[in-house]
């Protein structure tokens, strides 16, 4: 950690206020930044390398709606092979650098049938069904409490503002609970029809390790699914990769207002 934080001062990474995890096909957020610096993962001592093509590896920096950015163009996954620290070090990594906010969004399928492919969901709550937890291993005080409390995962405070923002610019915003499963195989019906019925509104790979991070952290957290496919059972039907691509990129001008308002209020 001491190492990766050197070497971002040292590339003039100097106070961000504010992380952003980009996810599936939302990558035009970095249009609308002013950026100062775009560092390659490679390139960042320590930091896992992305290997999914819908997503380049890069972190960006620069200011957003007058606010100082640290983003990852990019984030790592469970199924690409790296363990829970892996996906969520960079998380911690702005921490250290003073970031108190992290702000994620990610691809999810819909299974509440109320809601709509290419429509987008804000996480109220997730179910953790990855079978493990970024936390797992000795404890290291200096960066949080042994034992996190998770009653409000999503800060309160910034989904009220997302959900005002969204009504003001007449973005319709579901609000529901993420459940993160391993991946990479999409689910099964039965595996669709469970995770509804415990009470998930979206499923996806990616969100619930670094929402935890932060949480254990102390950061205030917000996170939006774009809902790329719709998930019911009794009516699925196949997708691929480039349907999902191509229902996040209808999405992406509303998921770019949203995240653009929330910047500028916070
Ligand atoms: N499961 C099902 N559909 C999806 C997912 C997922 O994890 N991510 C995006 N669409």
């Amino acid at each position: 950690m001491e190492e990766t934080k050197k070497f971002l001062l040292s590339q003039e990474i100097s106070a961000p206020e504010i992380g952003i995890i980009l996810g599936t096909g939302l990558g035009k957020l970095i249009d609308h930044i002013q950026i100062e610096k775009t560092i390659p993962y490679e390139k960042i001592p320590h930091f896992p390398l992305s290997t999914v093509e819908s997503h380049s590896g890069n972190l960006v920096y620069g200011t957003l709606e007058g606010k100082k950015v640290m983003v990852m163009q990019g984030r790592f996954h469970l199924y690409e092979g790296y363990s829970f620290q892996e996906i969520t070090y960079p998380v911690r990594v702005m921490k250290s650098l003073g970031v108190n906010t992290l702000l994620l969004s990610n691809a999810a399928g819909a299974l509440n049938t109320d809601f709509k492919k290419a429509e987008i969901m804000l996480l109220d709550d997730h179910i953790n069904l990855q079978g493990g937890s970024p936390l797992i291993g000795k404890n290291h005080d200096e960066l949080g409490p042994r034992f996190p409390d998770m009653a409000e995962p999503y800060t309160l405070e910034l989904n009220k503002k997302m959900k005002r923002i969204a009504q003001e610019k007449g973005i319709q915003l579901h609000e529901g609970v993420y459940v993160a499963v391993a991946g990479p195989q999409l689910e099964t019906r039965a595996e669709y029809r469970f995770l509804h019925r415990i009470g998930a509104d979206a499923v996806g790979m990616s969100t619930a390790p670094e929402a935890t991070v932060a949480v254990h952290a102390g950061m205030q957290c917000c996170a939006v699914s774009v809902l790329t496919d719709e998930c019911d059972p009794d009516h699925l039907e196949k997708v691929n990769i480039a349907d999902i691509l191509a229902a996040a990129a209808q999405a992406e001008p509303n998921m770019i207002e949203l995240f653009k308002g929330l910047v500028k209020e916070i």
